[in-house]
């Protein structure tokens, strides 16, 4: 079948990656794409946002499935208008409706949903500028740090995590009255802080049943040793090691069952993939897991580490979640372990240059590659044009290995005040081999 990916980072191009693997793919098209996506199939300069334009390319070029890789499409209601169209509906959609995406298109529709079918997450409530007074009072019960999130997407921004009660009094204030964040922060969820590991948990579902993807983790902050401002993500790791079966079963029977049931409840025809972002809080029993947010789409740079490990042909798993048919299908996934390094612009997250020519690629052999920020000069050459600019992903029987693998793969490629995180996987080796 001919197929559209929407999206044009690290994430879509590890989806291409796989999608172009599988004998049922004939042709690939990728809107708008980048320079590494270019190797998988033909990018095409459409806005993933501009649904008129994207209908007609799909009518033009007899696309059979439209792969959704970015939340903003899906929040825009991508979905809703395949559906609604006549001359559309046959075409398979892979992503959730506007409905499904409000679990990350807002925080508080998030958290009252987990809250009625009392999947765990951090105790909160929601204010807006009319409340803001029950919104310090609010703070006044709770013990420092404090998590201030702004209800809309904020470009990963909307999550403040303050130290000081005057501090996050001030910052509600900022968010309620001057609209800090814009609209998005026009409510603020205020919640509990909790402590423990990060990690990310992905479902494919067909709105009745689910496959789990394999886990990762990601390494947010900027610099080593998780420090500086937070990053779309520098670099992931799967599987994790702490995650055990028992505490992925407590994952699937306490958050992805009763958080696929309550969609279904809701009358959400959900269609795509889940990303659970958890916190494991230690306990005397193992580790727990609690909902810190729901993503409608895969991580990035998770996805880079994640897609890698899936053995089974991705075409053949998308539809079946399309069709509603998920139950006559299963996964396989590769044992071994995947460790994804992130090379980014000098700067970023802040201000950055683009449009240096990046060189090495063609020296490395056995990692991946995976192009977020990238294009073409003139020339034809390779050229940063992004904060996140490409990585490189190993499959290994250790961390240990995948880990020295895509760094020395880094190591050969170069651009101008290209940076990058040197503990990637650090923590979690410190827990396989200590056990
Ligand atoms: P979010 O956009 O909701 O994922 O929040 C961004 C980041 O803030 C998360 O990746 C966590 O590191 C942190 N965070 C969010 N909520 C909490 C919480 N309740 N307790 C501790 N950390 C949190
Ligand atoms: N890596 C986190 C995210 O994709 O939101």
């Amino acid at each position: 079948m001919n197929i559209l990916l929407l999206g044009s980072g690290g994430r879509e191009h590890a989806i291409a990656y796989k999608l172009v693997q599988s004998p049922y793919c004939s042709a690939l098209f990728i809107a708008p794409g980048n320079a590494g996506t270019a190797n998988c199939g033909t990018n095409v300069a459409l806005d993933p946002c501009d649904f008129p334009a994207l209908a007609e390319f799909v009518q033009n070029h007899q696309i059979e499935m439209v792969v959704v890789g970015p939340e903003a499409p899906l929040v825009a209601g991508v979905t809703d208008y395949f559906r609604s169209r006549a001359d559309l509906a046959h075409i398979l959609v892979l992503g959730p409706d506007r409905a499904g995406a409000q679990l990350e298109g807002s925080k508080d529709f998030a958290k009252q949903f987990m809250q009625q079918y009392g999947i765990p997450t951090a105790r909160y409530q929601t204010f807006t500028a009319d409340t803001l007074n029950q919104g310090m009072a609010f703070l006044d019960t709770l013990k420092a740090p404090y998590v201030l999130k702004a209800d809309g997407l904020a470009a990963g921004k909307g999550v403040l995590i303050l130290s000081s009660l005057e501090e996050a009094k001030r910052e509600l204030r900022n968010m309620l009255l001057d609209a800090k964040f814009g609209t998005a922060s026009a409510k603020v969820v205020i919640e509990e802080y909790l402590s423990g590991i990060e990690m990310s948990a992905f479902a494919i579902t067909d709105g009745k049943d689910y496959l789990m993807l394999p886990e990762a983790k990601d390494y947010k902050r900027i610099f080593d040793g998780d420090l500086g401002p937070n990053t779309g993500g520098m670099g992931s790791v799967s599987p994790v090691p702490f995650a055990d079966v028992a505490f992925k079963q407590k994952v699937e029977s306490r958050i992805v069952r009763p958080t696929i049931d309550g969609l279904r409840l809701r009358g959400i025809d959900y269609r795509g993939f889940i990303f659970f972002g958890l916190m494991a809080v230690p306990s005397p029993d193992g580790y727990e897991p609690y909902v810190i947010e729901y993503n409608v789409r895969m991580g990035d740079p998770e996805t880079e580490s994640v897609f890698p490990r899936i053995e089974s042909d991705v075409v053949t798993l998308f539809k079946h979640a399309c069709q509603g048919t998920l139950s006559q299908t299963s996964l396989s996934i590769d044992s071994r372990t995947a460790a994804c390094v992130m090379m980014v612009s000098g700067g970023y997250p802040d201000h950055y240059q683009k449009g240096y020519r990046i060189s090495g690629i063609e020296q490395v052999r056995d990692s991946l590659i995976f192009h977020a920020g990238t294009a073409f000069s003139a020339d034809g050459g390779i050229v940063t044009c992004g904060g996140r600019v490409l990585c490189t992903t190993s499959l290994a029987p250790s961390l240990r290995e995948a880990l020295a693998a895509s760094y020395a793969a880094a190591d050969s490629i170069h651009w101008q005040d290209k940076f990058q995180r040197h503990d990637i996987g650090q923590d979690l080796l410190q827990i396989v081999e200590t056990n």
